[in-house]
């Protein structure tokens, strides 16, 4: 397994969904627009679509980022093509395109990012999507060009991406500390805890850095909490406003 001194956080920002305030979240707009703001590293959602094709969206529902309605499982990629994804947060994003994972990855590869891919696959689709999000990306895990770190709130999609990679770089992503946290951080050599802010405290950032973990938290929108964040050793904050992150740091 690689070590975590492989990834380098700097700026120590992850632009989340892209830059999720200034464009639609998991567009190629909002990963353009991160781009731009001076992030290296972007966060995106994935999960399959009826058909079987990965997608890069993060709600069940297709209801609150695009023009359809219903659950976003049920249709074809196809279909799902056929929606508007940007015209729900600004007229000015009007035809952006809920993105196939393949088109985030040709795109992750012009802009030289660095991704963290969280596996977002309802219960029961974890293998397929983790087996084909690895397929996928296996021509890029090596590449010097970008790095790629996956996680996910399912401790079952975790085991998964560890069963088809031994290699691949594997955070695991807690909304609340669940019990046996840290037993599965180390049984699936975890190379980061990505924890939610609004649970995190001094003692329990000292802790997950004394376990020789990176520490990543989300999301983060105010400077000044960043600051408090990085000074207990946070090691990055996921962010909507990234620009804001990268001129305090
Ligand atoms: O990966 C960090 C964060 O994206 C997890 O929560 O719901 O925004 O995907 P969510
Ligand atoms: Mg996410």
């Amino acid at each position: 397994m690689r070590s975590h001194t492989t990834i380098k956080f700097n700026p120590p920002v992850i632009g989340h969904r892209g830059a999720c305030a200034y464009a639609p979240e998991n567009t190629i707009a909002s990963f353009t627009k991160a781009a731009q703001l001076g992030v290296k590293w972007v966060e995106f959602d994935v999960m399959d679509a009826a058909d079987g094709q990965l997608i890069v969206f993060h709600d069940e529902s297709l209801d609150r980022t695009t023009n359809g309605h219903g659950e976003v499982s049920q249709y074809p990629y196809a279909y799902l093509d056929s929606l508007d994804a940007g015209a729900w947060f600004d007229l000015r994003f009007s035809g952006e395109r809920i993105p196939k994972l393949r088109t985030v990855i040709d795109f992750l590869q012009e802009a030289h990012l660095s991704a963290n891919v969280e596996i977002k696959a309802l219960p029961g689709h974890e293998e397929r999507v983790v087996k084909q999000v690895l397929e996928q990306l296996a021509p890029y895990l090596l590449s010097a060009n970008n790095q790629f770190l996956f996680s996910s709130f399912s401790v079952n999609a975790l085991r998964l991406l560890r069963k088809y990679s031994p290699e691949c770089l594997l955070g695991l992503l807690l909304h609340e500390w669940e019990p046996d946290w840290e037993s599965i951080c180390r049984s699936l050599h975890c190379i980061s805890v990505n924890v939610n802010e609004e649970i995190m405290t001094e003692a329990a950032a000292h802790r997950i850095k004394a376990m020789g973990r990176l520490l990543l938290c989300y999301t983060v929108n105010d400077p000044a909490r960043a600051k408090q964040l990085f000074s207990w050793g946070v090691d990055a904050v996921f962010s909507d406003v990234p620009d804001k992150i990268v001129a305090f740091s």
